[in-house]
């Protein structure tokens, strides 16, 4: 089953910016609190793009590695720090083992072929390495705009709601958040901890959304899940009105493999 929303398409750049600026001070606070520095090598799974890398690469410094992971490296720069390469998490070994860090984020909910890639990012830890697992629960914060008092926000939440079938018919969980300290703990990982959070009226939530719905435009027409009437009155509305707008809820769980 093909990732929905595949790197190639031009709109993939806006989207990873926008994570970026929402999500990676929450990122690497939590990285921060498990220990990263000088030395440690880490994987990061389904980097995207080169903004976490290149920080992971900034802490653990010359004696340090980092490897960046993706179905499509298209946009991981090869001069940023770190090593690049092509892996599907599922489907392959882990691309070495001891790693002092495996990271995550937004990945394992769209793959398949999930738990596979579970076992394989703890498989690739050393015994007292960290996991650091986020990912999305589309369905424990479901709506685009929370504050439902106009015609256009019905809207918005019915077209978060076609989003959410098309990620399902791809093959995703939209409820894998919040069972990680669940999942963590049956792995056998220890210390384990875990918090929700999500972005609402940030301006990248509305740049966000924009770009995401131009991304999955075509599919949702072809799904009879919107009309291209609905989604462009929908795109001008965000840019009118781009303080209405959240993200779905992200959960993190960090845990570290027995000694
Ligand atoms: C929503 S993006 C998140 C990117 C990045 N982790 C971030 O937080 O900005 C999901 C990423 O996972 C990658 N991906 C999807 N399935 C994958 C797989 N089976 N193996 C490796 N990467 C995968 C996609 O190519 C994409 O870059």
């Amino acid at each position: 089953m093909a990732y929905l929303l595949d790197n190639q398409q031009s709109e993939a750049g806006e989207r990873f910016g926008a994570i970026n600026r929402m999500f990676n001070r929450r990122t690497f606070d939590r990285l921060d609190q498990v220990g990263i520095g000088a030395g440690w090598r880490v994987w990061e799974v389904g980097a995207g793009s080169s903004s976490v890398p290149a920080w992971l690469a900034g802490q653990v410094g010359p004696d340090g590695e980092v490897l960046a992971t993706d179905l499509d490296t298209t946009w991981l720069d090869a001069d940023a720090g770190f090593t690049t390469l092509r892996h599907d998490v599922a489907a392959e070994p882990p691309p070495g083992e001891g790693f002092d860090l495996v990271h995550s984020r937004m990945v394992l909910l769209h793959v398949p072929g999930r738990d596979q890639a579970l076992a394989s990012m703890i498989q690739a830890l050393r015994p007292g390495g960290w996991l650091v697992l986020e990912d999305i629960d589309p369905l424990m914060q479901p709506l685009s705009c929370p504050d439902v008092y106009a015609p256009e926000h019905r809207r918005a939440n019915r077209l978060r709601e076609g989003f959410r079938t098309l990620l399902a018919s791809r093959g995703a969980d939209l409820a894998y958040g919040r069972p990680a300290p669940r999942r963590l703990r049956e792995a056998g990982l220890t210390e384990i901890e875990a918090e929700g959070y999500f972005p609402l009226s940030m301006p990248d939530c509305a740049v966000l959304e924009a770009a995401t719905i131009r991304q999955i435009r075509d599919d949702l027409i072809a799904r009879d899940l919107a009309t291209a009437t609905e989604i462009d009155d929908h795109l001008a509305y965000v840019a009118t009105d781009p303080g209405q707008f959240a993200t779905s809820a992200i959960i993190t769980a960090w845990g570290r493999k027995p000694l």
